[in-house]
C-alpha cells in the first residue's frame, strides 16, 4: 500500500517537506540527530563516490572483487528466471556483475531519487539489450507496490554495499521483514554487511587523511543552510568519526568548535562548544551477529561468502514459509 504522504514519483515537495521535518526534530532531540539518508544530495552523492575510491575506505573495492569471484556459485543458488530487485539504485560496477552472472528476467531498481534511478536505469538497459528495466521510484522503507509484470517471477533482492548497516538493529529488522513481505515468500536475498574488525582501520576508512569524509558529513550543514534557508555556520563545525564499540558501529558527527546559534526555517538554535549533530550509523557485524540479523528479520542464510581478510561479508538468504513448530 503506497504511503498516503508521498506521491507515486516521490514528488520533490513532499522531499523537501520531509527534509525540513526530520532537521527541525533531530535539531531539538535531546541527542541531536539527522538521518543519514540525508546525506545524499547531488554533492553529497559525488562526495560518497570519491569515499569509495579512496584508499582507506575498503567496503566498496572488497566487496566489488567478492562479487566478482562469487558469482558462480550465486547463479547455482538461485532459481533461472528471476526478478532483480535492487534496493538503492544500481551501482554502475556491482549491479552489472550481478545481472550478467545470472541472466535474471526482469531488474527493478528502487531508489527515492528519480534523477539518479532514470540515469542508472538507461545506463542499464543499454549495456542489457532485451533485459525490462522496471524502475520504481520510492524510499525503500516506506510501503510501496513492485511492478505487476514481475508477479509471477521468483525473485532476488539486491541489498549490497551494507547499506543496511545505516539502520539501528531494530530498524534494520524492521527493514528486513519489509522485504521480505515484498518480496514474498521463498524469495531470496543477496546482502553485502560490513565486518567488525580492528577500530584503527574502521577510524581510517571514515575519518581519511585527505579530508573526504569531512567535506562528505560537512555537505549536510551546507545542504540545510541552502534547502532549507538555514544560517549554519559550517567552519564552526568539524567532522568526527567515532567507533562506538557496545553498538558497534562508526558513528559520524558534526561537532561544533564554539558556542554557536543560528536558525533553520524560522527556528532558533544553540550548539555549546564540543557538542555534536550525530549524522550517520555505520553498523558492522561478526559472522554470527550478522546471520541472527537476517534471521530476525525473516531470513535464512543459505550461504556467506567473505574476503581472505574476512573484512566484508555476502550472505544469501531465503524467506522461508513461517514454521507453525521448529
Ligand atoms: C553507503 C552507508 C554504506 O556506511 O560505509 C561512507 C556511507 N559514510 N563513509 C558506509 C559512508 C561515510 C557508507 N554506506
Amino acid at each position: 500500500m503506497p504511503d498516503e504522504r508521498f506521491s507515486e514519483d516521490g514528488g520533490a515537495d513532499e522531499q523537501a517537506d520531509a527534509f525540513r521535518a526530520d532537521v527541525l526534530a533531530g535539531l531539538s532531540a535531546p541527542i541531536p540527530a539527522i538521518p543519514a539518508r540525508w546525506l545524499y544530495d547531488r554533492a553529497g552523492s559525488e562526495l560518497f563516490d570519491a569515499i569509495t575510491r579512496l584508499e582507506t575506505y575498503y567496503p566498496t573495492r572488497t566487496e566489488t572483487a567478492l562479487l566478482e569471484t562469487i558469482m558462480p556459485e550465486v547463479r547455482a543458488l538461485i532459481p533461472r528466471g528471476a526478478a532483480v530487485v535492487e534496493f538503492g539504485a544500481g551501482s554502475a560496477t556491482k549491479t552489472p556483475l550481478l545481472l550478467r552472472a545470472i541472466d535474471p528476467a526482469a531488474y527493478v531498481p528502487v531508489d527515492i531519487s528519480g534523477d539518479y534511478l532514470e540515469q542508472s536505469a538507461a545506463r542499464l538497459a543499454a549495456d542489457f539489450p532485451g533485459l525490462p528495466v522496471l524502475p520504481v521510484t520510492a524510499d525503500f522503507v516506506r510501503p510501496f507496490d513492485l511492478p505487476g509484470d514481475i508477479d509471477d517471477l521468483p525473485r532476488l533482492g539486491f541489498f549490497p554495499g551494507s547499506t543496511i548497516g545505516n539502520f539501528v538493529p531494530r530498524s534494520a529488522t524492521d527493514l528486513l521483514r519489509h522485504f521480505r513481505e515484498l518480496l514474498g515468500t521463498g524469495s531470496r536475498l543477496l546482502i553485502g554487511m560490513d565486518r567488525v574488525k580492528p577500530v584503527e582501520r574502521l577510524i581510517a576508512a571514515y575519518d581519511d587523511p585527505g579530508g573526504v569524509t569531512a567535506r562528505f558529513n560537512l555537505n549536510l550543514a551546507t545542504r540545510i543552510n541552502r534547502e532549507l534557508g538555514g544560517t549554519i555556520p559550517v567552519d564552526a563545525f568539524r567532522h568526527e568519526a567515532r567507533w562506538n564499540d557496545i553498538l558497534s558501529r562508526i558513528e559520524m558527527h558534526l561537532v561544533a568548535q564554539r558556542d554557536v546559534e543560528f536558525a533553520v526555517a524560522g527556528q532558533h538554535f544553540d550548539f555549546r562548544a564540543g557538542s555534536s549533530i550525530h549524522s550517520e550509523n555505520s553498523h558492522k557485524y561478526g559472522a554470527r551477529g550478522a546471520r541472527v540479523l537476517l534471521l530476525a528479520g525473516g531470513w535464512t542464510p543459505l550461504a556467506e561468502w567473505t574476503d581472505p581478510a574476512r573484512d566484508f561479508a555476502v550472505i544469501l538468504a531465503e524467506a522461508q514459509p513461517n514454521r507453525f513448530a521448529p
